[in-house]
């Protein structure tokens, strides 16, 4: 006979189990996009949002330090400036990298994303993500980003060509719609999934909520409930906790970080190595972040120039805000207009740190 405190151990192990089991099994398979010809398999369900301005090769080499598998996204690109030759480095660059990149276009141009989107795919994309999120007026108001959200044939139409046309999977990433009145987010992903997506990701708020109020989980659940294809959730995930909380709200097949990882390279592989239970994770140190600012401003004055200052100011404010006593540090970084003077202020530093 087990007496009380046994019984009571094993239950509580059985749980653990159970638990341990049930993400395993649940949220950790792997995503299988069949494409047209190129299927691809998402191994890792941690994704890493498009962030305009942030997701550039520089930032996504950092994060791949700690997520080598992980899908990590360009930063949105515009189809028809791309045809113009205009941003056509952050496609060409893809070459250079490893691990799977998505490649998130833009346009209200059917035939502008199609041209785009087949030299992404030349160029190495592990698919096409069309942004129909993207809330900034500049863009919407030609009916790009967002604006599709209104206009489902035109969105349809995008898509179904843009399938059409490439052999690797096509994705969107979208809001619960253009205001909460007007929105009927589960018939416009059925929709999107009939034009040939392969896969959605719902950021949890309206356009008109811009990044206001909470990413609404419940709402993306009952979007997860119409699809047959896989969804991706997003919007406020910003630790393993928010993680397991949105995987078990929503019942996504995996979910993206956006803010969350600004300053925090790190971050993507954290989440993910705690939803595969690994509990080893070195989380940085202070030092060891300041070496990551370093490293970082490096790699973009190694690619920009002097320029790669200025882009680096804004990652070194992210940075640097999770060191202590960072106030003097961040702004004598912000102040200063020589990259080596920069490397020098961040060295001295991490010698102080010894
Ligand atoms: C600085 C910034 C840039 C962004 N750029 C893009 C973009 O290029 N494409 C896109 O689909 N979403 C973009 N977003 C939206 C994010 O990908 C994400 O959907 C949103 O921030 C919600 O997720 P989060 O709460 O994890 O940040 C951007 C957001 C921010 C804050």
């Amino acid at each position: 006979m087990l007496c009380k405190y046994h019984s009571k151990c094993i239950k509580l192990i059985s749980i653990i189990l159970f638990i341990t089991i049930y993400f395993m099994y649940e949220f950790l398979r792997p995503i299988q996009l069949p494409g047209r010809g190129t299927p691809r398999e998402i191994n890792n369900i941690v994704l890493q949002s498009p962030l305009s301005g942030v997701t550039d090769r520089c930032f996504r080499k950092l994060i791949r330090k700690w997520a080598p598998e992980a899908l990590l996204f360009t930063e949105m690109v515009n189809a028809t400036s791309l045809g113009l030759g205009y941003g056509i480095q952050k496609i060409e660059e893809l070459a250079e990298e490893d691990g799977p990149i998505g490649v998130q276009l833009y346009d209200f141009r059917p035939k502008a994303m199609v041209k785009a989107a087949k030299k992404a795919e030349s160029e190495g994309a592990f698919l096409i993500d069309i942004n129909m999120g993207c809330p900034v007026k500049k863009i919407a108001n030609k009916g790009g980003g967002s604006a599709l959200i209104k206009d489902k044939d035109l969105a349809a139409e995008i898509v179904n060509e843009v399938s059409q046309a490439v052999k690797i999977p096509v994705t969107i990433k979208t809001r619960l719609g253009w205001t909460k009145e007007t929105s009927a987010p589960e018939d416009f992903a059925i929709e999107m999934q009939k034009a040939g997506a392969q896969l959605i990701t719902i950021h949890g708020r309206t356009r008109d909520q811009g990044f206001k109020g909470k990413s609404n989980w419940q709402a993306i659940a009952s979007i997860k409930k119409v699809l047959e294809i896989p969804l991706i959730a997003n919007g406020d995930i910003n630790n393993p906790n928010d993680a397991i909380k949105c995987l078990n709200t929503t019942k996504a097949d995996g979910i993206m970080i956006g803010r969350g990882s600004l300053g925090k390279p790190w971050l993507i592989g954290y989440i993910n190595s705690v939803m595969k239970g690994n509990t080893s994770f070195q989380y940085p140190s202070q030092k060891e972040t300041v070496q990551i600012a370093i490293d970082h401003l490096k790699e973009l004055i190694k690619i920009k120039g002097d320029h790669g200052l200025l882009i680096a100011r804004k990652h070194l404010s992210w940075t640097c805000q999770n060191i202590k006593n960072s106030k003097e540090l961040r702004s004598s970084l912000m102040r200063e207009k020589t990259p080596l003077e920069a490397i020098k202020i961040l060295e001295r530093k991490l010698e102080s740190m010894e």
